[in-house]
């Protein structure tokens, strides 16, 4: 029998690293991934697949760790998804956002380097890159204008992934991925703390909701899909970088209109605008033309806007403890 593909994943406990880990366990792989030394649990969103995988210690701020891990795993694949994912607490951080998602990237594929682990790699590139965006919409060829230190940090990260790509002849992807939701979205980003105020109004928990800039445009789809394009990047002839997106825009505006409407609720009877969560620069339209991932890959999302919105405020409609709030 053959041996088992081995994968290994950073940001295994995020949202796109408990999709993805599923993605693997179901098409065979042994699934390695590294989590962070927490005080108290943090592993909510793969608690259900807990005992089928390897989980290591480890950071991406500490190269050693990576070296230490990419010697003794010797992976066929590896997956960087840990990063300071937040672009406004970005503001706020911009060392520590930099360090993780540039460094930290820098870290791991020199360590696959070093070590001589002949792996592919992936790297979670992202929209944000554009940022002003030069172009509508967006493809794998439109220039870079990153408007925060997380973006201006994530295109560190996609060159030197190319680089080493270049340079060492590595096999190392950048799949640069427009926004992408889920019940498992983290509550800070704006989906899901609307679906999440939706389902506590709807409970009588909660009366207001405070945002920021309601005329921001995203691209939003599911993260399952996106987790699935991740994995054909790398089952790929040769290795490239593609665009993942539905080619829709929406506003948060009108987020928040399908969310209401869709549970009987008017949002304007509880959106306060809270200038604590404007950012000091903002990306005004993020929208992506993922015509190269459908070409090439045969990607293509198989969720949109409404199922999207609507799955997500039917999960979170119901009460849920801390463990089950991610699943
Ligand atoms: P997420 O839910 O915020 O998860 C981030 C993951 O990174 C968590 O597992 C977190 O671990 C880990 N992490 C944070 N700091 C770390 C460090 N110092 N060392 C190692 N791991 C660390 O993010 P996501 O939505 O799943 O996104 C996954 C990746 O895709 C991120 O790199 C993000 O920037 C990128 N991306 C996301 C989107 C999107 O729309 N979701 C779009 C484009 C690109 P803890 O649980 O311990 O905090
Ligand atoms: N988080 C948040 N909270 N955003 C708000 C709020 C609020 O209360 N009110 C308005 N917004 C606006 C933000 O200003 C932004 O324009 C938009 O909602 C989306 O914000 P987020 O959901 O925080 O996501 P993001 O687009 O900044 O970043 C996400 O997508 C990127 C891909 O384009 C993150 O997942 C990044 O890690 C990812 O790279």
């Amino acid at each position: 029998m053959a041996a088992k593909r081995k994968a290994f994943i950073t940001g295994i406990t995020g949202q796109d690293g408990s999709y993805l880990a599923e993605i693997l366990l179901e098409r065979g792989y042994e699934v390695y991934g590294m989590i962070r030394r927490s005080s108290s649990f943090n592993t909510a969103r793969i608690d259900h697949i807990f005992g089928e995988l390897e989980l290591v210690f480890g950071d991406l701020a500490d190269g050693s760790a990576m070296n230490q891990l990419m010697r003794t795993i010797r992976p066929d694949e590896v997956y960087n998804l840990g990063a300071q994912s937040h672009v406004r607490v970005s503001f706020d951080i911009p060392e520590y956002t930099v360090d993780i998602g540039a460094l930290g990237t820098l870290r791991l594929l020199d360590a696959i380097r070093e070590e001589g682990v002949r792996c592919r790699f992936y790297q979670a590139s992202s929209s944000e890159m554009f940022g002003q965006a030069r172009e509508v919409p967006q493809n794998e060829e439109t220039p870079f204008h990153p408007r925060s230190p997380y973006a201006a940090g994530k295109v560190f990260a996609y060159w030197i992934t190319r680089n080493y790509r270049e340079a060492y002849g590595m096999y190392a992807v950048n799949g640069i991925l427009f926004n992408h939701e889920s019940p498992r979205r983290g509550p800070t980003f704006v989906t899901r703390k609307i679906t999440r105020a939706v389902g506590a109004i709807l409970r009588g928990e909660q009366d207001e909701l405070r945002l920021g800039n309601l005329d921001a445009k995203r691209d939003w789809g599911y993260a399952r899909d996106y987790m699935e394009g991740a994995w054909r990047m790398l089952q790929a002839e040769e290795p490239d970088d593609y665009v993942l997106a539905t080619g829709e825009a929406h506003s948060v505006r009108e987020f928040l209109e399908e969310a209401f409407s869709y549970a009987g609720l008017d949002w304007r009877d509880y959106v306060k605008i809270d200038p604590r969560y404007f950012r000091p620069a903002e990306v005004d339209l993020l929208v992506g033309d993922y015509s190269k991932a459908k070409q090439k890959l045969g990607w293509e999302p198989t969720v949109r806007f409404h199922e999207l919105v609507r799955m997500m405020v039917d999960h979170d409609r119901e009460r849920r403890t801390t463990e089950e709030h991610y699943l």
